[in-house]
């Protein structure tokens, strides 16, 4: 009987690029540092960091993040031209493991309306590109963008055309989510059967979920023999998004019976990776989400509840603790001290400066005085919230709200603006309207709120509540975030972190705008 080898997978993680790309997603450099953190602890087999040639704060992103990743490969995606590579060249120099990602569309839309060149110009360009990029980089991927909308033979000159001229890996990016499993699953196996030194390259997959197909399709190639897998914490990205990791990664790990392969990934640290991405993101993960969702591990009906009792495995394929679910204690209370709670960041790995650690202490203890019982996770929130502030122009001082079903409601605001105390009243569609509306007046700036949320980080009536806030600012997204036990005070941190960011950007241009 034939034996099965287990193959392994390799996890490319494209958080930092095709999820922040999307709208509303964008994270600053603080916070990408803390996803690659993230990352790294998950044991991804390659990060990667961004688009160096798209924006100044894309290189430096990149730059920065080469400087602390120590395991995983960083890779920097570039278009097919000399100065996007130097870009990305110049971007990766402190990586331990530098790749370059280079990518053109080779599907006749995109070659005619978007890239206006002839296919032979598309090929020329690869053969060129992938010999420069040589030069100066051993690993190099090459992505052929909308590939699943390509033509077969066109598709297999370009990819050989990589391939001779030096790519190492080979992305078939499914870029607009249009194919199926089983269609996906053949597309794979034909492209191998074709190229010409299959055993020479690494073949990967890049699936967009704009039908619901992407972890389908990601794993139906996996089968025809794709060894690495392109996907997004949470499936952030681009519309729909990408392939969720956490889906992929434990797919493959609950059915390796069935496809005999696995990924390095550390799944203890997929719900932490989660909570973060979503945290610096801003972007809510659905209740019902497999894996990370608040409910993937929720038994409601009787019939289930019984039989989990009788036997986890009844209605658990895997147990919430392998994907980094916590049972939920008293770690710390009242009566902790600043000792302790130092070594609890240490083993969670949490870094932080010496400032911003005193800052979270005294957050600790004021959550003590408020709520009856601290787990784990509101330590975590408290942690995350910190990380993500950033500069900081106003601080809330004081408020006092007015508020009743048949008054309107009305918020008095005292807001520390750059060290000077300024006050404002605003009236509002309730108090958080109103509070808002304050925050405007004294800030003198009138965005556009784009997305607000509100939701508990633990169970009871003291957990904590935590406000996520969107502004849309000249075309522009600033996110908020803001803790407390009291939902109006988290939703007025919230409104004034995004203020702060925005801020934080204005001031920075006004001044480049000067020079
Ligand atoms: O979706 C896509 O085609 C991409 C490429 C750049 C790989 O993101
Ligand atoms: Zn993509």
């Amino acid at each position: 009987e034939k034996f099965a080898m287990t193959e392994t997978v390799k996890i490319f993680d494209t958080t930092l690029r095709d999820g922040e790309q999307s709208p509303g997603c964008t994270m600053n450099l603080k916070e990408k540092l803390q996803v690659a953190r993230q990352l790294e602890k998950l044991n991804a087999d390659i990060i990667e960091a961004g688009f160096a040639a798209s924006s100044k704060g894309d290189f430096t992103s990149i730059e920065e993040i080469s400087k602390i990743v120590t395991n995983a490969t960083v890779a920097g995606l570039s278009r097919l031209v000399e100065n996007d590579i130097d870009l990305s060249f110049d971007a990766l120099k402190n990586a331990q493991n530098p790749r370059l990602h280079l990518f053109i569309a080779t599907s006749p839309i995109h070659m005619r309306y978007k890239l206006k060149m002839s296919p032979d110009e598309v090929l020329s360009s690869i053969e060129n590109s992938v010999k420069y990029a040589k030069t100066k980089f051993s690993d190099i991927e090459f992505s052929a963008e909308d590939a699943t909308r390509s033509e077969f033979d066109f598709l297999i000159r370009a990819l050989n055309t990589a391939i001779k001229a030096g790519a190492t890996t080979i992305n078939i990016p499914d870029t607009v989510g249009y194919s199926t499993p089983l269609e996906f699953s053949a597309f794979i196996s034909k492209i191998l059967e074709n190229l010409v030194s299959p055993e020479k390259i690494t073949l990967s997959v890049h699936c967009h979920n704009d039908l619901g197909l992407a972890t389908a399709n990601s794993l139906a190639a996996v089968k025809s023999g794709a060894r690495q897998v392109e996907c997004t914490i949470n499936g952030i990205g681009e519309r729909a998004g990408n392939a969720a990791m956490e889906e992929i990664v434990m797919a493959l790990n609950v059915r390796n019976n069935f496809y005999n392969a696995k990924t390095g990934i550390n799944t203890q640290f997929i719900v932490p990776s989660s909570r973060t991405v979503s945290a610096v993101t801003g972007s809510v993960v659905q209740p019902n989400k497999a894996i990370v969702g608040k409910n993937a591990f929720l038994h409601e009906a009787g019939i289930h509840q019984h039989g989990v009792m009788e036997n986890k495995a009844t209605y658990e394929i895997m147990t919430p603790e392998e994907v980094g679910y916590k049972e939920q204690q008293l770690i710390l209370g009242k009566h902790s001290g600043r000792h302790a709670f130092e070594n609890w960041l240490t083993e969670n790995n949490h870094v932080v400066t010496k400032e911003e650690e005193k800052e979270l202490f005294k957050k600790f203890k004021q959550l003590c005085d408020k709520k009856k019982t601290i787990t784990e996770r509101d330590l975590e929130a408290l942690v995350q919230n910190k990380i993500s502030v950033g500069e900081e122009k106003y601080k809330l001082k004081r408020f006092v709200i007015n508020v009743g079903n048949t008054i309107t409601s009305t918020a008095v605001l005292t807001v520390s603006a750059g060290g000077k105390d300024v006050e404002d009243v605003a009236i509002g569609d309730g108090p958080v309207d109103a509070s808002f509306k304050a925050i405007e007046k004294i800030a003198g700036v009138t965005p556009e709120l784009d997305d607000y949320n509100i939701r508990s980080i633990t169970q009871g009536v003291d957990s904590l509540g935590e406000a996520l806030v969107r502004l849309k600012y000249n075309g522009r997204y600033f996110k908020g975030r803001g803790l407390s036990t009291d939902v109006i005070e988290a939703s007025i941190f919230a409104y004034i972190d995004a203020v702060n960011k925005l801020e934080a950007v204005i001031s920075k241009e006004g001044t480049e705008n000067e020079n």
